[in-house]
């Protein structure tokens, strides 16, 4: 053996004795469990990168290492960074994916420029020809870095604040929402995060779409039902596990993936169709993922019995389908009490008895463009608007509560 490759040999061994990450990750019925068979549970928060801007957020405030430390300081074990399908559009249809400084242009205007520079000077290692992608690829590497796991999440196709049911984006063949587009977008991140940049290690699961809605106007091409979600997520979701079967493959329900109730029964989803886990050559792939934002609920009992009914029955041991169910958003306002109202106490309290995974909305503390507001100030952004420290002490503590019992 030539000396140089004996010494390269050598000096990779340690790096093989750390356990993290893992990876890949598979299901035993209702649990997520690592490569060395132990159970994991998602405790995490959602990082956006599908606005108008389609870089993830926070980057002309703070360096990448910096806001990825926070995380890691609140024994946090994953991010949910979500995309849009326009950036892989933009890829395959328009000449390749656009400069990160192009990006703040088209989507700030003249104040764009500002923003860009901003960016390189918190995070020195981009420059005029660093993409959109390689700022996820950096995110993904700092990540996996610091021992945090990557789900990412397709949020929207058309990059813009989500979600409501005349954006374009509701439902499949809404103005925005061109199913094969988004299935190529999703097998196109699902190849990439495995591919050459080699940045994603600690990359362990996908969601297929976030908050699907019934679109206002009639301009959806598909009805809004269960069997076309049947249809167009089984290929999706077979399309994204030939081009990475190593990844977990996230389900969301429909109503702003507020219900998968039809789904732990293997309850009629018309048109003759069922979804039966056991029929997937990749069943222990397979999580299902839902939403809850009662926060104006006054009774903890009716929010467990309503979560239990819409999905998370699918934990049960009776269940067909049973699977593990992660709770991948709720939050409140970071400003005020609503850390110790009814709604985050009892999610607090039910979904770590559950044993159940869960991210919270949302990182930011503020957004670089949110539905035409520029710097856009997020009150339930866990962070300040300077994405420099928590927004509220209070409020953090909270949340580590929750943690704490998720970690035990
Ligand atoms: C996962 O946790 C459950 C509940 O504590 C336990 O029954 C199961 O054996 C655990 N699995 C592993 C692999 O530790
Ligand atoms: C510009 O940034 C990209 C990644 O963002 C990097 O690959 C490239 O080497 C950088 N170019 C220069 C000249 O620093």
């Amino acid at each position: 053996m030539h000396l140089l490759s004996l010494l390269l040999c050598v000096a990779t061994l340690p790096s093989l004795l750390f356990a993290f990450p893992n990876v890949p990750f598979k299901t035993s019925k209702r649990w997520i469990v690592d490569s060395t068979g132990a159970n994991f549970t998602y405790i995490g928060v959602n990082w956006p990168g599908a606005a108008d801007v389609m870089i993830p957020e926070g980057l002309q405030y703070a360096s990448i290492a910096s806001i990825v430390s926070k995380v890691k300081s609140l024994k946090m074990n994953h991010v949910r960074l979500t995309f849009a399908i326009e950036m892989i559009d933009d890829i395959k249809d328009n000449g390749g994916d656009v400069t990160i400084q192009k990006a703040f242009t088209k989507a700030l205007g003249n104040k764009g420029d500002a923003v860009y520079q901003q960016v390189i000077k918190n995070n020195p290692q981009f420059n005029a020809s660093t993409t959109r992608l390689q700022v996820f690829d950096a995110v993904a590497a700092e990540l996996s870095k610091q021992g945090v796991y990557v789900h990412l999440d397709n949020h929207m196709s058309k990059g813009a604040w989500c979600c409501s049911t005349n954006d374009g984006n509701a439902w499949f063949g809404d103005k925005y929402f061109n199913a094969d587009k988004w299935k190529r977008g999703l097998q196109f991140m699902a190849d990439h995060v495995s591919g050459p940049s080699k940045s994603w290690t600690s990359m362990v699961s996908i969601g297929l779409r976030n908050e699907f809605r019934k679109p206002d106007t009639a301009g959806s091409s598909q009805a809004y039902n269960w069997q076309t979600w049947y249809t167009q997520m089984v290929a999706a979701a077979d399309l994204v596990n030939a081009a990475n079967p190593n990844i977990l493959i996230f389900l969301s329900g429909l109503d702003f993936d507020t219900t998968l109730s039809p789904i732990p029964g293997a309850g009629d989803l018309g048109g003759g169709k069922k979804f039966q886990k056991s029929s997937f050559k990749y069943a222990d792939k397979l999580v299902l993922e839902l939403h809850n934002y009662q926060n104006s609920a006054t009774s903890c009992d009716s929010m467990k019995s309503g979560l239990y009914n819409n999905g998370f029955k699918a934990q049960d041991a009776s269940a067909v389908n049973q699977m593990p169910v992660v709770l991948t958003e709720f939050g409140y306002s970071q400003t005020d009490t609503s850390f110790s109202g009814v709604y985050a106490s009892c999610l607090r309290k039910i979904i770590p008895e559950w044993d159940a995974g869960w991210t919270i909305w949302v990182l930011s503390g503020s957004y670089y463009i949110r539905s035409g507001t520029q710097d856009f100030e997020e009150s339930w952004g866990l962070l300040n608007h300077q994405w420099s420290d928590w927004r509220s002490t209070n409020a953090i503590n909270g949340l580590k509560q929750m943690i704490d019992a998720s970690l035990k």
